[in-house]
């Protein structure tokens, strides 16, 4: 199997839409607001046990309740996916032009968002699935590179995907100490992988 990176002007076609994750076939598609509640039940379901081996139990306990919320003004962005199989959504995630938290723009970057998958699913190509679907459409808006504040257990996720790390920081959560999390950065490419 040979992986190559195109160039940001590469044509995608338009089975893009539906990806191939760990041998089986997952729909992704832009979400909408009668997606929040799925969306909601499917951030309970990942991130408490997909994050646990990364970070300490009290630590957990203070970010969660506010992590596990969809967001309904990124739910309905427009640039903010689901995946799909069989009818379930098994993953999600999304981009923004606006920095989490501080909502500065950058020319040329963007912003990946609030990505969960069913643990069940889990390093199975999921979120692969919909990061490669959330670079297409930021290519599309003439970006060129793509930041992520990663959760300290996704961090090899977003190296997969060509992100580097630049700085470990604390997010605030209410008025409580701050979340860890890694700041990453990586160029928008599309993969394309030959047989
Ligand atoms: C981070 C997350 C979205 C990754 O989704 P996923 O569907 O498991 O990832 P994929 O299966 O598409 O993995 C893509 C690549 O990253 C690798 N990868 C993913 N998670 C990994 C992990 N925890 N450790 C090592 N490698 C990992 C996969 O092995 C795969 O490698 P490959 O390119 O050689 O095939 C998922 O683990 C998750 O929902 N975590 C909990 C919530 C969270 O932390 N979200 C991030 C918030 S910033």
């Amino acid at each position: 199997m040979q992986e190559t990176f195109l160039a940001p002007d590469f044509e995608p076609a338009a089975h893009w839409e539906t990806a191939n994750a760990g041998g089986c076939r997952v729909h992704v598609r832009v979400a909408d607001n009668r997606d929040l509640k799925d969306i909601d039940a499917l951030l309970k379901r990942s991130y408490p046990g997909l994050m646990q081996p990364a970070y300490a139990p009290d630590v957990l306990a203070r970010a969660l309740p506010w992590m596990m919320q969809a967001n309904p003004e990124l739910v309905t962005s427009g640039s903010y996916y689901v995946a799909e199989k069989d009818g379930a959504i098994i993953g999600c995630g999304g981009w923004t032009c606006t920095a989490p938290g501080t909502g500065a723009t950058t020319e040329g970057l963007v912003h990946a968002r609030h990505f969960a998958v069913d643990p069940i699913c889990a390093q199975t190509g999921v979120g692969r699935a919909i990061f490669e679907r959330c670079v297409m459409d930021a290519l599309a808006t003439g970006a060129t590179r793509i930041q992520a504040l990663s959760s300290l257990n996704a961090e090899p996720f977003y190296e997969r995907m060509g992100l580097r790390r630049f700085d470990l920081i604390e997010v605030p959560f209410g008025s409580d100490a701050g979340f860890p999390v890694v700041l990453m950065e990586g160029p928008l490419k599309v993969r394309e992988t030959r047989a």
